[in-house]
């Protein structure tokens, strides 16, 4: 079948296995060629498939030849339909990590269920041993609590009044006003249910039972901040309580894992186009921000951030650097005094006429569609594929 996007409503609702596979491949070759790091050999990734966790895996693998295993829920291709990005990345991951002699055990399944967690623990007793990192990051709009059996949906709202701002719809290029009502106490709760940190905290509890959490392990988990534009809507809203538990959470985990030589780190990572980061509702500043750092060349995508954190923060072989409250930072360049002015004067005057000089919005469906696999030009899309 051939395969071309379909996008609704900023979602790309179908991927493109030899586009993801292309995708995968390009980041291996950025991580082989920035050099090797004196990094952790044994990785657990819950969330690996996509984004911020499948460039901390490809790092860790070719650029610390460590043995990987991911966790993710992905939806496989059938014959009418193709499959999710993340199955066909993982996919190619696999099969590039076999290629190169590494180790890589990929699971599909509900990280936040009891299964899926003992599966995986089984998986690293037989393949690995233990784990000296485990990288959480995942993001995902629903949790069932394993316990409970409650589903909670998270939400993208702010917290005590209404959130108004430009949004831009980048596919048509177009710049409306978009209003947010705030959120209700369940709504806060939910959302810090989903993507707070009492699943990064159960999963280390069930590695640390289980006697497959090495002892000089670390743990890092990811969390965004963002600027002024964003506040009200994201750090400040429910996505933000959110990470505020998440960040409460690293500190608990660290706390305890010290005692053994453990550590536990919230990373707050730049702005980058992921799966979930296309459906927040503030993408002119997504996309203001992407075009200032590529003209100051200092624009980064997942790779390049998780290569950073990896080569520069975690694995430098010093202490590690953290902020006033303990978090690792690679989002500095994103919140530098430059680049924050620059995006300012450009969203005062963005609107309908002027947003075409002032991003480009070509490259940034650019990057839009590659995350799906669509968009390179040594792909050939005419060609009938098997989902
Ligand atoms: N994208 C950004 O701009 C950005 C910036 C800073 C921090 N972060 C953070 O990075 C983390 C990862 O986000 P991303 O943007 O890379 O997202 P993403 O959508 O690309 O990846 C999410 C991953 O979670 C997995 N997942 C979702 N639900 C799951 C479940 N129930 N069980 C198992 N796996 C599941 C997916 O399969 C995928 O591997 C999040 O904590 C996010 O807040 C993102």
């Amino acid at each position: 079948m051939v395969i071309k996007p379909m996008i609704r409503n900023r979602i790309c609702m179908n991927a493109h296995p030899v586009g993801c596979r292309e995708y995968v491949r390009r980041q291996v070759e950025y991580a082989k060629n920035s050099g090797p790091i004196d990094g952790p050999k044994r990785v657990l990734v819950i969330g690996g498939s996509t984004g911020y966790g499948l460039g901390s895996r490809v790092v860790a693998a070719f650029g610390c030849r460590a043995a990987t295993v991911s966790v993710a829920f992905e939806k496989e291709g059938s014959a009418k339909r193709s499959g999710t990005a993340g199955w066909y990345n993982t996919i190619a991951f696999d099969e590039f990590a076999h290629k190169a002699g590494l180790t890589a055990i990929s699971i599909n399944g509900d990280a936040f269920s009891h299964e899926i967690k003992q599966q995986t623990i089984e998986a690293i007793r037989e393949h690995l041993g233990s784990v000296d990192l485990v990288v959480y990051s995942v993001a995902s709009p629903v949790r069932t609590d394993p316990d409970s059996g409650e589903m909670y949906r998270s939400v993208l709202k702010p917290i005590g009044r209404p959130f108004t701002a430009k949004s831009l719809d980048f596919m048509k290029g177009e710049i409306s006003e978009t209003r947010l009502e705030p959120a209700d106490e369940e709504e806060i709760e939910a959302t810090r249910k989903v993507m707070g940190g009492e699943d990064w905290s159960l999963w280390i509890d069930a590695l640390e039972q289980a006697g497959v959490f090495a002892e000089n392990a670390t743990s890092v988990a990811y969390s965004y901040i963002g600027s002024e534009r964003t506040r009200a809507v994201y750090r400040e809203g429910t996505i933000g309580k959110a990470k505020d538990h998440l960040e409460r959470t690293a500190e608990e985990l660290h706390g305890r894992m010290v005692q053994y030589g453990g550590q536990a780190y919230v990373s707050v990572n730049k702005a980058v186009v992921t799966r979930s980061s296309a459906v927040i509702p503030v993408g002119l500043y997504f996309v203001l921000l992407s075009d200032v750092m590529q003209s100051k060349g200092l624009d980064e995508g997942c790779i390049e951030q998780c290569y950073r954190l990896f080569a520069q923060r975690l694995y430098a072989g010093k202490e590690i650097p953290v902020d006033d409250q303990g978090r690792i930072r690679i989002d500095d360049w994103e919140l530098r005094d430059d680049v924050q002015a620059e995006v300012d004067r450009r969203w005062e005057i963005a609107d309908n006429d002027t947003i075409h000089q002032l991003a480009d919005l070509e490259e940034y469906r650019k990057q839009f569609l590659n995350i799906h696999g669509f968009g390179y030009d040594n792909v050939d899309y005419e060609a009938d594929v098997t989902p």
